[in-house]
């Protein structure tokens, strides 16, 4: 028996997506193939953006401002962490703006925008301890977002997996710091 073909291939032919790619010229990278909602994509990313410029503040503060015996080498630390907290604000900002998006790096209103908190440790023990909440709310926060995203805008759910792995990291950095500093481990296992 012949089997009938398929009224509706699984792809969409060249000629079909030429066409497609026309429409709307005005929407930039955002096509009828995009699969979320593209208002509220904005408006999560607003807020991951947040959170990335506080973790930029906090971790430049404390990598100024941490004193005490071996600071060196926990601002160094910090210092680096910085700079991949910027990295991350900036492929969020791209993003949004990607979108069809004005990235919000308006200081109004920033620390209620955030998911983590700017913090006020003083001792360099507490920088370390606000620095690992911090990393773990938002290695929470981004899961919960990797999962949401999935395949309806995989381009935004593959950036936040990799910024993902690398909150995991300074989390993990945090907590050795910890580690080293009170000889014990300091999370409940
Ligand atoms: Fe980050
Ligand atoms: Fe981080």
């Amino acid at each position: 028996m012949a089997t009938k073909p398929s009224a509706q291939p699984f792809l969409s032919d060249v000629k079909e997506l030429r066409r497609r790619a026309r429409l709307h010229i005005e929407r930039g990278a955002v096509t009828d193939g995009y699969g979320g909602d593209v208002e509220q994509t904005i408006e999560i990313l607003q807020s991951v953006l947040a959170t990335e410029i506080v973790c930029v503040l906090r971790y430049t503060m404390h990598a100024i401002a941490g004193a005490g015996i071996d600071s060196e080498a926990v601002k160094d630390e910090f210092a680096q962490h910085a700079k991949e907290e910027q990295e991350h604000m900036m492929m969020v900002a791209e993003r949004i703006s990607q979108l069809g998006g004005t990235p919000n790096f308006n200081p109004d209103g920033l620390a209620s925008r955030s998911a983590s908190e700017y913090g006020k440790a003083g001792t360099l023990v507490d920088m370390i301890k606000e620095n690992l909440i911090a990393e773990r709310i938002a290695v929470e926060h981004y899961l919960e977002l990797v999962r949401f995203f999935a395949d309806k805008d995989s381009t935004t759910r593959v950036m936040l997996e990799g910024i993902l792995a690398q909150e995991e990291e300074h989390a993990s950095d945090m907590h050795d710091l910890l580690v080293a500093h009170e000889g014990k481990p300091f999370l409940p296992s």
